[in-house]
């Protein structure tokens, strides 16, 4: 009976530290980041993500920090093959167009124009 007493005393003793201590690296993560991504963005994110505010050194940090950008670059990426076949679509319209005023063109010279 007294053990299980004596962890849950021990981790709300230690988790206000943790808890500062994985705030203050990530703090120091976005300072050395800072020429990538804004500081107050990059807290932002990080503070939002669990395996960031859970790590208690500036390399699980940096593992989290990459992680979440690959979600994003992944995410850009679809978005961009998104839009390359909507485009890729469009040129099938605008090709089909152009053949069919082509042909238009072709009747019209030959003065086949009479609307029936
Ligand atoms: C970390 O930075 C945030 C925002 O800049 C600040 O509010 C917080 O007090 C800082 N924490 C530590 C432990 O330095
Ligand atoms: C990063 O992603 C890899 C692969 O999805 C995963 O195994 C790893 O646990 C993640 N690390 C962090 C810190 O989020």
């Amino acid at each position: 009976m007294v053990q299980p007493i004596a962890i849950v005393l021990l981790a709300v003793a230690i988790a206000p530290v943790l808890a500062a201590g994985s705030s203050s690296v990530i703090n120091a993560t976005c300072a050395e980041l800072k020429p990538l991504w804004p500081y107050d963005y990059c807290v932002g994110v990080l503070s939002g993500d669990p395996a960031a505010t859970a790590a208690t050194d500036l390399r699980g940090v940096a593992a989290a920090a990459v992680n979440i950008t690959a979600t994003k670059a992944a995410s850009t990426l679809r978005v961009i093959s998104d839009l390359v076949d909507e485009l890729s679509t469009c040129r099938g319209y605008y090709g089909n167009m152009l053949q069919s005023l082509a042909d238009v063109r072709v009747d019209l010279d030959a003065g086949r124009w009479a609307i029936q």
